[in-house]
């Protein structure tokens, strides 16, 4: 189920292509905002809504790794793997992380404060190491200081410190 404000942002978006089809990328972004990840019902809605076949929906979202599949934790953080980040070190960040917070690499643990989670090019390779935090802030050059610094900033959007 679309609830009626989500209609409304996806009906936006319907307008500016000519095909309905233009609009799934974004129209399960707005699902995905809403519910924190995507499952088979929202993926379904979004089909229905725009009136396109589920698969063309499905087929997006497989391709795209922002969007969940399943409900990870409270934040998600996504190291960078390819090669510049990989030759940067990436996977040490990704064990520090591991230890320092108790999570494996990528766990969904919808209990978890955070969901660590590997990806490809951020698109930030000059930043190797590169983190991307509940895919909107940027983290470069991981240090363990900064990292600690990335982890404490969650702590305090959640107020746990
Ligand atoms: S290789 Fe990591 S951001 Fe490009």
């Amino acid at each position: 189920m679309i609830m009626a404000e989500d209609k409304v942002k996806i009906d936006q978006w319907v307008a500016k292509f000519p095909d309905p089809k233009g609009a799934v990328i974004m129209a399960l972004r707005i699902m995905q905002d809403r519910h924190r990840w995507l499952s088979d019902d929202s993926i379904n809605a979004v089909a229905n809504y725009l009136n396109i076949a589920p698969v063309d929906v499905y087929e997006v979202v497989s391709f795209y790794s922002m969007y969940r599949r399943s409900p990870g934790g409270k934040h998600f953080v996504k190291i960078c793997t390819s090669l510049s980040c990989c030759l940067a070190g990436a996977y040490d960040v990704i064990k520090y992380i591991e230890d320092k917070e108790g999570v494996s690499l990528n766990k969904l643990d919808p209990e978890a404060h955070i969901t660590l989670q590997e990806t490809e090019c951020l698109g930030a390779c000059q930043g190797a190491p590169v983190a991307l935090v509940d895919d909107e802030k940027y983290h470069l050059d991981l240090t363990p200081d900064k990292i600690n610094t990335l982890l404490q900033d969650l702590d305090l959007v959640e107020g746990v410190q």
